[in-house]
């Protein structure tokens, strides 16, 4: 790549920082300037990554003509206000996930980046795992067969993030573990079945542990003042347009162990994808035959390095963009259902 990408970091909280640090790594990204509300937070991180300059306020990093992108990692209810600002302000949009908490402001961002021009991508880091890439060819190439079935599974037994904080109030994350974790492998249990258009989600959601505090993770920055009104387990059966479906678990809590995959049943084959292994599975000569197939590793370079270097690449080179804010849209429509197919006890058609 002839230049670097000049970004600006909005919201340097574990996952802002998390992002500076891969941008660092990638070395395809300059960071200009980077903002917080939190003062001490953005100066520390404008000396520790060598920006031009840290705010307070996303308006001003903005206006800076020298920033071409930014990338949005703040708590979920502002997605939405600082992605449309900032397409407007012409810049390039990573934003992270959820892509945002309701259904009309996904739909109006989308549109403001379709009328921009401008790259909008979606920070599901999880299509960028090398495994989850290897299986995505895999299964494009038509080795599955037909896929009418994926199993997604993303559990943590004891990992409620920042307690009390945002994370945990409805009105500002959106959800628990469901809008948080869950997206992650239902969005790439999808979009390693090509992405089918969803028709209609039933679900159902739990709060067992948290709301008692038990099963509060390290993520995040607890706040005992504060409360938990969200899941922390949440289930659903999602139906596709093909006749696919997916059945998905989520949880924050939950007393059971963390033996997490995705599981595609194909006619010809099945897969499991988990971490750093594809499983093949399959008959021969009336033989089950399971396949491992594992990943060489590069030094130091996880998903979101991946995920920058894809962005920036998006940018200068017109590559493609990994999730599309119409799939962030479609995605946020899937997990607002599941939420009201839990409230009303209902099949919910999208
Ligand atoms: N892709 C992933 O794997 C992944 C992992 C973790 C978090 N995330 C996502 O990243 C986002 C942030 O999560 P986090 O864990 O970093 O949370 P966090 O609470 O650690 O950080 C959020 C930061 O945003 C700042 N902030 C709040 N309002 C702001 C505003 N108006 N302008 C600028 N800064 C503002 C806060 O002060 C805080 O520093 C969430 O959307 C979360 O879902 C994604």
């Amino acid at each position: 790549m002839s230049e670097k990408l000049r970004i600006g970091q909005i919201g340097c909280g574990g996952n802002g920082t998390g992002h500076l640090e891969a941008g660092r790594v990638s070395g395809v990204v300059e960071p200009v300037a980077v903002c917080d509300i939190i003062a001490e937070r953005a100066e520390s991180r404008k000396e520790k990554y060598g920006a031009k300059a840290a705010y307070l306020d996303y308006r001003e990093l903005l206006q800076r003509d020298d920033v071409e992108a930014v990338v949005i990692s703040v708590p979920n209810y502002i997605h939405h206000e600082i992605a449309i600002a900032a397409l407007q302000a012409g810049k390039h949009v990573l934003c992270e996930k959820p892509m945002t908490i309701k259904a009309d402001w996904a739909e109006e961002m989308v549109k403001t980046a379709n009328a921009s021009g401008l790259v909008f991508q979606v920070g599901m880091t999880s299509r960028f795992r090398p495994e989850a890439q290897w299986l995505k060819k895999y299964v494009a190439a038509g080795n599955l067969g037909e896929v009418y079935f994926g199993r997604a599974r993303y559990v943590r037994r004891s990992g409620i993030p920042g307690w009390g904080s945002w994370f945990t109030r409805k009105e500002q994350s959106g959800g628990g573990p469901l809008i948080d974790i869950g997206v992650h492998v239902l969005d790439l249990t999808w979009y390693l079945m090509g992405c089918p258009k969803p028709v209609s989600v039933s679900g159902a959601c739990f709060s067992a542990l948290g709301h008692r505090k038990k099963g509060v993770g390290s993520w995040g920055r607890v706040d005992w003042d504060g409360y938990f009104d969200v899941e922390d387990f949440a289930t659903a059966l999602v139906r596709f347009e093909n006749g696919a479906v997916i059945s998905l678990e989520a949880s924050w809590a939950a007393y059971t162990n963390e033996n997490n995959a995705i599981d595609l049943l194909g006619t010809e084959k099945g897969a499991q994808l988990a971490t750093d292994k594809v499983t093949l599975l399959t008959q021969e000569d009336d033989h089950n035959m399971d396949t491992v197939v594992t990943m060489p590793k590069r030094r130091n370079v996880n998903n979101f390095v991946r995920q920058m270097e894809a962005f920036a690449k998006a940018v200068k080179e017109g590559g493609p963009v990994m999730t599309t804010g119409d799939q962030g849209l479609q995605m946020v429509k899937i997990l607002l259902g599941i939420y009201e197919s839990a409230r009303t006890q209902k099949e919910v058609f999208l």
